[in-house]
């Protein structure tokens, strides 16, 4: 696999006279910090960076730079969204980057074809093309592609990164890494907002799934086989950029509150959270977002959020670990800056955010940041190492050399989907967590009875960020590609040999091998899927229809196997006491049918995934799951072969209507 720097061969003396002159204009005098910036900073390791800047592409850069004059600077480091510019205004306003945000297509028609992503993502670069700059320098789209391309109809729709993690398969994060990036490029898409690196403490976060795992070697590993995946070369057909996000402690924000306080030492911030960044940077990842979420260092000296703190994103990304690709804010963030507002926050710039999403109010932020430039507020050296480093990520994507769209997958719908390897990461991804009496595997020709309405529900196997934001107001209509559960039990069984009841009225009906129980969160995201403490952290308290669902099929002498939709663990004895079997699958995406597969052993199929994240004994778990609150610790999982280490019932938690 190639490395993105190595890619650009550098005259060895001219490298290092150049790579001495960055460093010194980028490292900061000793005095700027006060002790506690400073010792935080010292808490990360240096990065051992290899990287050498192309002289040839860092001259290109100085000389775009000074021809170009205040307001070109600042258009580049704008980033609206695709519902509120028009190519035109990219053009007049020497707009750097566009995004479409979750649930955002174009003309807001949820089934534009790739055809017609392709043709704006055309007349958006052709406008950057055209403006009256000395040097027309290209634009950058970004999108949400966190499991495959997902805000697109008829992309097919990866497992959620906490599956992913149970696969313990960075090679299988890899190549979903390629596939994803291919489906980018065939909609004229250059740069994709993953991975997530967070290492998620609660599972209160409604951004749980987005965590490949609680042990940061794991997210470390996962996370950069994702960005090798993405990335590629950076300059081929299906190549795009990756984003490390969020920088930092997004994962550990205090009761898992989603934008919430990180309450973590400077050694777990760096450590833990920070884990994935050495691994991410080495695998050469361009761009960095920032995280809503603030750091109170030990829960008592408070460095506030984090695009607001020059002492993270410039003294440690950009100095200790010698990040030199971009630094971009997140969505409206730097409105969260103490003293900023939406469209204005020279904080944010001069903590060293070189790119800020404005998705709206992106003319008052042009403005008020010309003002603060000449007023002084921000210096012309920050504007030039910001710009400089957007040009420089342009640079290697190869895009001052031929556009985004000049890739061979550009307006192919058939790039979008990767439907053999979504099966492949479905298989790999469910953890079977109780199998008592071998309910599974259960062979193909028995009569099952399936219940529950995640059966037949893309929405719920699918998640968040899925064609919509939240993942909800989807039909299973919109999922043009895949398999619903219940459609891989009919193919598998025989449509003859199965009944699907969604209440499970029909389970007194007939004779039945076996129940098969298909339960689940509804599909969210971030703000809306926090189950804020003290909410119960439980399947039944949230979704009590599960409950009785199980009350009414099981005890009828016919061996009950549960399928568990969710986005993260949490409490369910009560239901695993009402299965024979329980599987969690987590949010396996488009082609949850493999399950099917999985379950009735097909081809020798069998479960490998295991926990990435302890699963609860109690609907009250502490953040991180204390070994006392462990029903399963991370790294369990069964086979067919094992035996259970708990038959029989299990000890629910006492009923209550709220954590203590
Ligand atoms: C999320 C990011 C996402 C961005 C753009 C934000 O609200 O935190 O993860 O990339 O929106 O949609
Ligand atoms: C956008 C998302 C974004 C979110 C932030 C939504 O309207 O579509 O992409 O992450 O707002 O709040």
């Amino acid at each position: 696999m190639l490395m993105a720097r190595s890619l650009f061969p550098t005259l060895p003396l001219l490298g290092l006279v150049l790579a001495s002159c960055t460093a010194a204009s980028t490292i900061e005098r000793p005095g700027t910090w006060t002790a506690n910036e400073a010792s935080a900073i010292a808490a990360w390791p240096e990065r051992a960076s290899t990287d050498q800047p192309d002289a040839a592409i860092e001259k290109r850069i100085a000389a775009i730079v000074a021809s170009m004059t205040l307001e070109q600077k600042i258009g580049q480091m704008t980033q609206p969204e695709i519902r509120y510019i028009t190519p035109d205004e990219v053009r007049r306003y020497y707009i750097g980057s566009i995004l479409n945000g979750g649930g955002s297509w174009p003309g807001m028609n949820k089934h534009a074809s790739v055809a017609d992503w392709a043709r704006l993502s055309k007349s958006f670069a052709q406008a950057a093309l055209s403006t009256d700059m000395k040097d027309r320098v290209p634009l950058l789209w970004g999108t949400d592609a966190v499991h495959g391309h997902n805000n697109v109809v008829g992309a097919t729709i990866f497992p959620h990164n906490i599956g992913l993690g149970a696969a313990h398969d960075p090679d299988l994060v890899f190549r979903i890494g390629r596939a994803t990036a291919k489906a980018v490029r065939a909609t004229g898409i250059d740069w994709a907002f993953a991975p997530t690196l967070a290492v998620v403490q609660s599972q209160r976060w409604g951004r749980a799934y987005e965590s490949y795992s609680s042990d940061p070697a794991e997210v470390a590993r996962d996370g950069a086989a994702m960005v090798r995946g993405l990335q590629g070369t950076l300059t081929g057909d299906g190549d795009v950029l990756a984003t490390a996000k969020h920088f930092v402690g997004d994962g550990g924000t205090f009761q898992g509150v989603d934008q919430g306080d990180n309450h973590a030492s400077a050694r777990d911030l760096a450590m833990v959270h920070g884990a994935g960044y050495y691994t991410a940077l080495n695998a050469g990842v361009e761009t960095v977002m920032v995280s809503y979420s603030s750091w109170t260092e030990d829960g008592a000296v408070p460095f506030g959020k984090m695009h607001g703190d020059k002492a993270l994103v410039t003294g440690v990304l950009k100095q200790r670990l010698h990040f030199d690709g971009l630094v971009v804010s997140d969505w409206n963030a730097i409105e969260q800056v103490p003293g900023c507002t939406i469209d204005h926050c020279p904080q944010a710039i001069n903590a060293g955010v070189d790119m800020v999403m404005v998705p709206q109010d992106w003319k008052a932020f042009i403005a008020n940041t010309v003002a603060d430039v000449r007023a002084g507020t921000i210096s012309m050296a920050r504007i030039d190492d910001a710009v400089s480093r957007i040009l420089r990520v342009k640079f290697r994507a190869g895009l001052f050399d031929r556009p985004a769209s000049a890739s061979r997958y550009l307006g192919d719908a058939a790039a979008l989907a990767d439907r053999p390897l979504a099966q492949e990461a479905v298989r790999k991804s469910a953890v079977l967590l109780k199998n008592d009496a071998a309910a599974l595997p259960l062979a193909p020709g028995k009569r099952v009875l399936v219940v529950g309405d995640a059966a037949d529900s893309f929405s719920q196997q699918a998640g968040g960020w899925s064609i919509t934001w939240q993942g909800d107001e989807n039909t299973n209509a919109d999922f043009t590609t895949g398999e619903t559960l219940l459609t891989g039990i009919r193919r598998v069984y025989g449509a003859q040999n199965v009944v699907y009841s969604p209440d499970g009225a029909a389970i007194g009906q007939g004779h039945f091998d076996a129940v098969i129980a298909v339960l689940g969160e509804e599909p969210h995201a971030e703000i809306k899927g926090d189950v804020r403490y003290p909410a119960l952290l439980s399947q039944s308290v949230r979704y009590p229809a599960d409950r009785v669902l199980l009350d009414r099929v099981s005890g009828h002498g016919i061996p009950v196997v549960t399928v568990l939709y969710s986005g993260r663990t949490l409490y369910a004895t009560d239901l695993m006491n009402r299965s024979d079997a329980f599987v969690a699958a987590f949010l396996p995406g488009s082609e949850a049918g493999s399950l099917a597969d999985l379950m009735a052993a097909r081809g020798g199929a069998d479960f490998t995934a295991r926990l990435s994240f302890a699963w609860p004994n109690t609907p009250c778990p502490s953040g991180g799951v204390k070994p006392d609150e462990e029903l399963f610790a991370r790294g369990f999982g069964l086979s067919y072969a094992s035996t259970s280490p708990h038959t029989g019932k299990l000890a629910e938690a006492p009923a209550l209507d709220r954590c203590p």
